[in-house]
């Protein structure tokens, strides 16, 4: 199991246990985990699964894919160089631990 944690706006944490191949977002979705929607299910419609890579975790999470950078021009909240769509990083087994903030607001 691969331990992800979600850190909302508000400093409250979650933590989720996804499995290889599920992504941020459909883990948070899974686990109910408010702050994320996900609202086009992961095809890079929305951005409505906006999030923050903590710091410690940008090497594994690695770059933006193709798209995100567009899409991520209609979130919500503001967007800096830690910005992905949840819904593009797929869980590996380097990103046990991994820990994610959620933007302000989705919509
Ligand atoms: S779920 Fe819509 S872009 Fe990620």
């Amino acid at each position: 199991m691969i331990k992800v944690t979600y850190v909302a706006h508000d400093g409250s944490r979650t933590d989720a246990e996804g499995e290889l191949g599920d992504t941020v977002m459909s883990l948070a979705i899974n686990q109910g985990i408010d702050g994320i929607i996900g609202e086009c299910g992961g095809s890079m419609m929305c951005a409505t699964c906006h999030c923050y890579v903590d710091e410690a975790w940008v090497g594994a999470t690695g770059p933006r894919l193709d798209g995100e950078e567009d899409m991520l021009e209609s979130a919500a909240s503001e967007v800096n160089e830690r910005s992905r769509l949840s819904c593009q990083i797929k869980l590996t087994e380097e990103m046990d631990g991994l820990v994610v903030h959620l933007p302000e607001e989705q919509v």
